[in-house]
């Protein structure tokens, strides 16, 4: 089927990802010759198309960072202070591959005790004392495991065992390269890096320089060469200056954090936004309807979030009636956004790299996952132990228990779903625990091979070329039965081991 028989003129109603499957084309290349190089608003351009979810179980700081550093790119939540979130945005913006910018600081009258809690919670000692206690105070010394191991009591102040003198220090500015020559002559274990004034600016550990990685894929501002980064805010008057704050610290992107993104409220947003901030591009949605997309690209949206309800955490379709099938949504706003050049990311219920490919296929340039990544290392918040298996929280933004600030963020998201005024809360999110799954840095990298290898099928070099060969009818789809399901999942087996990466 052409995706016009798939979608337009299937008379059946929404379709979803598990509906139908891609056909496979002609192989003449090798998965590495494949480009996942694409773009998720007018004027942003990656080169993978990952993005995580705004959501606070989701992207905080280091989520944004991993994500950039790994060609794709991370929305910081905005349950919280406008200030918490700009001050997530200007970390990732000062984060340096190699160097630490956000390092434990200390006092001089922070005490050993609190040295060797650090060691045993953290795994680290050499910690910087600067006379204010914090990152940009001026450098004072360093104390480390060794000055403390021979004290007995743990309430001496680190001033006292610290060292001051003969510190070796790099200056602002310095390159990786240079700063590893510094450390290695040095034998020390931490280089703290100073200004002109001798304050401290970052921090370098010999132990992140030898397990350092290179990231060819990472995203980066054109002009300032720092991570790229996102933000959401919310249609509430008071969310402009939330919007400058995050415009101020350096962020790149927008995103309008709506369920429902048709409304007055988002088109006044866009429209204030294009003109106070014109250099910053806006996300806008979420969408799942032609009609929908029209008046937010005639506001002046960048790029379109699309679907509402088929999240993993999300009742809104049960709960409010309203939503549409993910990959009929994507079939229709896409191919009326492609006419006017905005790129649409698909939102919602991707669960895996098939989901990803059928994604992009149907005309999406990029995806953005929730549930996905909230099992990573990188998402907030500590994982739980039970019945020996390690998890990590995840709640829909709709929730009662994000709605309410209860759990693992104290502050309460209600913009998003227009409830700030209710009396009685009505969810349309659940809140639960995922399967913790170890570092993005594993993950993101398989999600990336997965896509070259379903391109490869498809017999497509790019997202470019695979959008074009669905639209000439080259690539087609085909409907599923829901035998033809149960033959593509696993069968037969009494039992098996199920290792996705
Ligand atoms: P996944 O499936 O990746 O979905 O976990 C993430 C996306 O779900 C949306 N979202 C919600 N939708 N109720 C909803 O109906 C909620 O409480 C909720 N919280 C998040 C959002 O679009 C996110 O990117």
């Amino acid at each position: 089927l052409s995706i016009d028989q798939l979608i337009r003129q299937n008379s059946q109603g929404g379709l979803t990802f598990n509906d139908f499957l891609v056909l496979p084309g002609y192989i003449n290349f090798i998965p590495n010759e494949v480009s996942l190089d694409t773009k998720i608003t007018r004027n942003i351009k990656l080169k993978a198309p990952f993005m995580s979810s705004p959501m606070d179980t989701v992207t905080e700081d280091q989520m944004a960072i991993y994500m950039a550093l790994l060609g794709g790119i991370g929305i910081i939540h905005h349950n919280c202070t406008p200030e918490a979130q700009a001050e997530m945005v200007r970390r990732v913006k000062r984060y340096e591959n190699g160097f630490i910018t956000d390092p434990v600081v200390f006092g001089v009258n922070n005490t050993i005790g609190e040295v060797l809690k650090i060691k045993k919670d953290r795994g680290f000692s050499g910690i910087p004392v600067t006379d204010n206690g914090k990152l940009n105070g001026k450098l004072l010394g360093i104390v480390s495991s060794r000055d403390v191991q021979f004290r007995k009591d743990p309430s001496t102040p680190v001033s006292e065992v610290m060292t001051r003198e003969n510190l070796v220090t790099a200056p602002k500015g310095i390159d990786l390269e240079g700063a590893n020559e510094i450390l290695k002559k040095s034998k020390k274990g931490k280089l703290p890096v100073i200004d002109g004034e001798g304050r401290l600016v970052a921090l370098l550990s010999l132990t992140d320089l030898m397990k350092n990685q290179d990231f060819p894929n990472a995203s980066k501002s054109p002009e300032s060469k720092q991570l790229m980064v996102g933000a959401a805010i919310g249609t509430r008057e008071d969310d402009k200056v939330r919007c400058t704050l995050l415009v101020e610290a350096g962020c790149d992107v927008i995103v309008i954090d709506s369920s429902q993104g048709n409304s007055k409220f988002q088109i006044d947003m866009i429209k204030w936004i294009k003109a106070t901030h014109p250099k910053v591009d806006v996300i806008a949605g979420n969408v799942v309807t032609r009609e929908q997309t029209a008046n937010l690209i005639a506001a002046g949206a960048d790029g379109l979030r699309i679907g509402m309800g088929s999240g993993s955490a999300c009742i809104t379709q049960e709960v409010m009636a309203c939503g549409r099938p993910l990959a009929t949504a994507i079939a229709q706003v896409a191919e009326f956004a492609n006419k006017f050049g905005v790129p649409t990311i698909a939102d919602g219920g991707i669960q895996n790299v098939g989901h990803m490919v059928k994604s992009l296929a149907l005309g999406a340039h990029a995806v953005m996952m929730g549930s996905l990544l909230a099992g990573t290392t990188e998402s907030p918040g500590e994982s739980y132990v039970r019945d020996g298996q390690r998890y990590k929280s995840y709640r829909g933004m709709g929730s009662i228990a994000a709605m309410e600030g209860t759990g693992v963020n104290e502050n309460a998201s209600t913009g998003r779903y227009f409830s700030e005024n209710d009396a009685v809360r009505v969810a349309q999110g659940v809140s639960g625990l995922v399967v913790e799954k170890g570092s993005l840095t594993r993950f993101l990298p398989y999600l990336h091979t997965g896509l070259l290898h379903a391109f490869q099928d498809i017999g497509v070099k790019s997202i470019p070329e695979l959008h074009k060969s669905v639209v000439s009818g080259e690539t087609r789809f085909e409907i599923r039965s829901s035998a033809a399901i149960r033959e593509g999942d696993i069968q037969g087996f009494a039992t098996y081991e199920k290792r996705l990466y």
